[in-house]
């Protein structure tokens, strides 16, 4: 019998001072992780570098988020992203995600793009786990666009409370 012990649904601690990077081509392959992004997602960095960067996607994450980042990051906007993650053991981390993209010098084209994350507070992941899970049924049971006019409606509601304003606003002021 195997002894390794296999965790699932734990949460990873991370360390609020250090940040996870990656950057991706312009299809969202990863061609560069630093140390910290491998440390927490367990995966070596053979077996990031060159993989989709849905290699860490948690199914807890409603697809509507990525719709809305990548419509965003596309057109060179940046944009920041309350995300979950999933580490190669099953264990999870919740971050808060600057996505920007990269320019050739040259030409001023998009060549990829670069994430930046750091640790949020408990009360956001609170307020975003549940604004996620609610998106998920509705994607679920309605559809992808149903789940975008909730979360859109959700995000416009939030105008009073200034530090999760903070988090969302570039989703909020791309619509
Ligand atoms: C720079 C960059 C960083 C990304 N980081 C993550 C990430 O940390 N976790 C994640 O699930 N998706 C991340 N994505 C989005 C993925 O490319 C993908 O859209 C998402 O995982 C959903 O995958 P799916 O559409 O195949 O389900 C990132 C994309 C880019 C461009």
């Amino acid at each position: 019998m195997s002894t390794e012990k296999i965790l699932i649904d734990e949460e990873i601690q991370l360390d609020p001072k250090r940040y996870i990077v990656s950057e991706t081509d312009e299809k969202g392959r990863i061609t560069f992780c630093n140390d910290y992004f491998i440390e927490i997602c367990g995966y070596s960095k053979e077996e990031l570098i060159g993989s989709p960067h849905n290699i860490i996607r948690h199914p807890d994450m409603p697809k509507v988020v990525f719709k809305l980042l990548w419509e965003t990051i596309k057109q060179g906007k940046n944009i920041n992203a309350v995300v979950k993650n999933r580490a190669k053991d099953g264990r999870y981390y919740w971050i808060f995600t600057e996505f920007e993209s990269r320019r050739d010098v040259d030409t001023n084209e998009i060549i990829g793009y670069t994430a930046s994350r750091k640790t949020i507070s408990k009360h956001i992941i609170e307020v975003i786990a549940n604004l996620y899970s609610k998106l998920l049924v509705i994607e679920e049971t309605q559809g992808i666009e149903e789940s975008e006019k909730y979360l859109i409606e959700f995000l416009r509601e939030q105008g009073e409370d200034i530090e999760f304003v903070n988090i969302m606003e570039e989703i909020h002021k791309f619509y």
